[in-house]
């Protein structure tokens, strides 16, 4: 095993681009460790029903956590902290697909190489968690590979680390109104999901994840792209922006988008209908503000707004999930006074050693383009589900559609208990998904990079059993 380290001399115990102790006997003992830790979780290569002498042990575990929460959970799941690419344990022995990826964070499967790697070069740091105020070389570094792969043709210039996905967008948030003070109105999509801060939960378009909240925002939520009504949709937007502008005139401060609606169930447009936007966005001076929270490295490049040719509109791009970083990247324009922005921590020193080697990973492999894995998975899955849909029928699988690792499908009418049924139905056959959406409902992937042409035809085979068994009505 490499790392940041191996080019200093044997006996150093600092480096310039990587921190905590150092020494050739440490080195000798990660590499070691590395290599153990991964043959075993290399064990954990197929799906497997559960042990039947577990069985007690772990509803023992889930009942006791459920007390003490308060709630259910939506699976019965607890990780036994054992798994390998896409294969997840639970704490019963069983082993299932994990296409959902704890919604989004472990793109490249369990136990990467890279995660054991940014774990045991962490735990050689004096610290946990890396602060704002007292900064590690390792944060810079993420900083730095972030910018360097939107700098080429996006006006972002600077990242600010957050503690969650929901946090980088309150961040975004006060920067724009920093700016455009007092102009607070915001403009959102419908189907919106934003986080679940108290800012957030306003440009999130469903009242009922904020019963009995006080209103604090102006967020009006415009139509996002109709994917089953393509030709009238630019229209439709921008007739909507109209009417708005027409009503408040000059209080908006930013245009809030997610390119691929996650939460709804992948809903995404086409460059032509966000030009669109865009374009009237800043011919009435409104920030672009793109929430990448959950398309970070997902589609056919690093970011949506790449592999939709948007770069030159946007100026504010949060991110979190499978980046393992939180934050917004930002123009030079929207950087803040002092005293807007600050914090306790930019995150754990293994996430922020894993943010860096995911970007470097991701953009140095053959995952990006028209020729790469991302596109290859994207082909696949949906090939696949059309055989599926041929199989079972479409009443049954009514429709399905994606973009990169992310796909998703409706089952019958998109009913949410149906949908929620479903999800429950596939996850005791093996198959780990999760629901999004209302009106319709969908089942949602998103997939992880680590999947072989084995496992997809096995997921297939245990999607159309599914569907076939029709246990979930
Ligand atoms: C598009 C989008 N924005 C923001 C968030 C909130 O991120 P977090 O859960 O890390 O706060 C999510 C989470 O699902 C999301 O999908």
């Amino acid at each position: 095993m490499t790392n940041a380290h191996s080019n200093a001399n044997s006996n150093a115990n600092s480096n310039e681009t990587a921190s905590g102790v150092y020494s050739t006997k440490i080195q000798e003992q990660i590499d070691q460790l590395f290599s153990t830790i991964l043959t075993e979780q290399q064990k954990i290569n197929k799906i497997k029903a559960a042990d039947p002498d577990k069985v007690n042990f772990f509803k023992s575990k889930l009942d006791y956590y459920i007390k003490n929460r308060g709630r259910e959970f939506f699976y019965n799941y607890i990780s036994s902290g054992k798994g390998h690419g896409p294969f997840t344990e639970l704490l019963d022995g069983s082993v299932k697909y994990d296409l959902i990826n704890g919604i989004g964070f472990n793109l490249l499967g369990h136990s990467h190489p890279l995660m054991i790697k940014a774990n045991l070069e962490a735990a050689t740091v004096d610290t946990v968690m890396c602060g704002n105020l007292q900064t590690y070389v390792d944060a810079n570094e993420a900083s730095v590979a972030l910018v360097n792969s939107v700098k080429e043709k996006s006006r972002l210039k600077h990242f600010w680390f957050t503690g969650s996905g929901g946090c980088a967008n309150d961040l975004a948030l006060k920067l724009i109104w920093q700016k455009k003070a007092p102009k607070y109105n915001l403009i959102a999509f419908k189907k919106a999901f934003a986080g679940r801060t108290i800012a957030t939960q306003e440009i999130t378009d469903k009242p009922d994840f904020r019963e009995g909240m006080p209103k604090y925002l102006n967020v009006f939520h415009v139509p996002h792209f109709d994917q089953k009504n393509p030709t009238t949709s630019l229209y439709n937007t921008l007739s909507a922006l109209d009417d708005l502008w027409e009503r408040f005139p000059e209080t908006f401060s930013a245009m809030m988008i997610e390119l691929i609606q996650g939460e709804a169930g992948f809903i995404y447009g086409d460059k032509a209908f966000y030009e669109g936007i865009f374009k009237w966005a800043k011919e009435k001076g409104i920030y672009v503000w793109v929430d990448e929270v959950q398309t970070f490295g997902r589609t056919k490049e690093l970011f949506a707004f790449q592999m939709f040719g948007l770069d030159q509109y946007v100026d504010m791009v949060t991110i979190a999930k499978a980046a393992h970083i939180c934050g917004a990247l930002y123009t030079e324009e929207l950087n803040p006074k002092p005293g807007l922005i600050a914090g306790t921590f930019n995150g754990s020193i293994s996430s922020i050693k894993m943010g860096s080697k995911i970007i470097n990973y991701l953009l140095k492999g053959n995952f990006y383009g028209e020729n790469g894995r991302i596109a290859e998975l994207e082909k696949k899955f949906l090939n696949k589900m059309q055989k599926v849909q041929d199989s079972v029928g479409q009443d049954k699988l009514k429709f399905f559609s994606g973009i990169g690792t992310m796909i998703s499908f409706e089952v019958r009418d998109g009913n949410k208990k149906v949908t929620t049924n479903f999800a429950k139905k596939l996850f005791e056959n093996g198959v780990i998904s999760f629901t999004a959406g209302q009106d319709p409902a969908r089942i949602r992937f998103l997939l992880p990079l680590s999947l072989t042409d084995e496992n997809i035809d096995e997921i297939f085979t245990i999607l159309e059993k599914t569907f076939k068994e029709d246990l979930w009505n």
